[in-house]
């Protein structure tokens, strides 16, 4: 069956020649087409080009024929950084820093992960399942047609596997692609309140393995940072996950910059993700990687902690890819297009370089950028059509607004 997108008014992100990414200056570029046509076969992209190009349809039958009335046509959003799978909202401690305490205060008061630990062990897989289901749809909505996902609330054996089975399950029933990552090490949790050597080991030796005999994860995490996990915490991890092949994808440089992003780097990290501080030795130690920096702008806004420093990272020849870090914490929303007005507004990314960091830069920061993260042929159909608009830039300007008119992923509209 073939699906034709006809009367799109710019198609936007159209692959020219093959790239993983793209970095520095060259984040500025982006191909579109305007008056455009895109064809679909078997859910891949199977032609685009303009509308002047099109030879028309030559099989009625098996043709289904959609008229983008004028709206542009963007690849969907892939969110490279997510923490869908939760039990409980947590706007108490959202009214506490409205009132004056800090994120770290809100921990220290039982407050912040091992609240969501206490909520989710108490939660049952079904539920947990039920309620991640819903914000899936409520994201693809949104744009976005591949996101990942990680654990991080349950911080035990069964707790852990309950939200990488949860993860699993959702791979299965959606349309939208997804990857999962482990992160037993989000926290310490209560029972080795103490002995946080103890916990890193019941990872490494008891965790790590039942998650890889099971294929529950694609990447490992962990967050580095003051009272939770050291640079040697984060090297012993890395390196016992290197060894069964699992990449990282790591939590750094949220709060303090404590060499999170060299230990990265040194154990050959997908992404280092967050940096919202940022020295000039962790720039450094990512010009010429193939480590992929994701920046968060959901949660310094929502948290009210300085934005990363996008710009001199980009005008010093790095990539950036953006990400939601969609949890009930830090970041209660996973709307890309909010991040992409955030990324324009208060990282001062041009609107370009937001559509490369939304689409294929954070495509390959979730292994996914071969099949997705941009119109190609042979890649994913995922891509949503948006009301009329004057130009591509409206959709990071008219920040809070809703431009999407429908999403289609693997050629299906949802
Ligand atoms: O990415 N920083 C660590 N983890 C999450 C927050 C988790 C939470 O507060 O529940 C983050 O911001
Ligand atoms: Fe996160």
């Amino acid at each position: 069956m073939k699906t034709i997108i006809k009367n799109i008014s710019e198609l936007i992100q159209t692959e020219t020649s093959k790239v993983d990414f793209v970095s520095g200056k060259d984040m500025q570029n982006i191909n579109t087409i305007k008056d455009a046509f895109l064809e679909i076969t078997d859910g891949l992209i199977s032609n685009f080009g303009s509308m002047d190009e099109w030879a028309g349809i030559d099989d009625w039958i098996n043709t289904n024929i959609i008229d983008a009335d004028g709206g542009m046509v963007f690849p969907t959003y892939c969110d490279s950084h997510t923490h869908l799978v939760f039990a409980k909202s947590r706007e108490s401690e959202f009214i506490d820093r409205i009132k004056g305490l800090s994120y770290q205060e809100i921990a220290d008061n039982g407050g912040g992960i091992l609240n969501s630990v206490e909520k989710l062990r108490n939660t049952s897989e079904e539920k947990l399942f039920a309620d991640a289901k819903i914000r899936l749809d409520n994201i693809i909505k949104l744009g976005t047609g591949a996101v990942e996902i990680k654990s991080g609330y349950g911080l035990s054996i069964e707790s852990e596997l309950k939200i990488l089975r949860v993860i699993k399950r959702l791979k299965k029933c959606s349309e939208i692609t997804i990857k999962s990552t482990f992160l037993a090490a989000h926290a310490i949790p209560n029972e080795f309140e103490n002995n946080k050597e103890g916990y890193l080991d019941l990872i490494i030796a008891d965790m790590l393995p039942k998650v890889i005999d099971e294929n529950l994860a694609d990447y490992i995490d962990i967050f580095c940072e003051k009272d939770y996990f050291t640079n040697d915490d984060t090297n012993k991890l890395l390196s016992a996950a290197n060894k069964y092949g699992l990449r990282a994808k790591t939590h750094v440089n949220q709060f303090n910059s404590i060499g999170g992003v060299e230990t990265s780097v040194r154990n050959n990290a997908l992404s280092v993700d967050h940096l919202e501080i940022m020295k000039e030795n962790d720039i450094d130690v990512l010009m010429r990687t193939s480590c992929m920096p994701t920046i968060l702008p959901s949660c310094s806004f929502f948290l009210g902690i300085p934005y990363s420093p996008a710009r001199k990272m980009i005008d010093k020849g790095l990539p950036i890819a953006l990400a939601t870090d969609f949890n009930p914490g830090s970041s209660p929303s996973g709307n890309m297009n909010f991040v992409s007005s955030l990324g324009c507004i208060k990282l001062k990314m041009t609107p370009e370089e937001v559509i490369n960091a939304t689409t294929i830069n954070s495509a390959y920061a979730m292994g996914v950028e071969r099949e997705l993260g941009s119109i190609a042929l042979g890649k994913k159909a995922n891509f949503f059509i948006t009301k009329e608009i004057p130009s591509y830039s409206y959709l990071h300007y008219s920040f809070g607004e809703n431009l999407i008119e429908s999403v289609y992923l693997n050629g299906k509209k949802q």
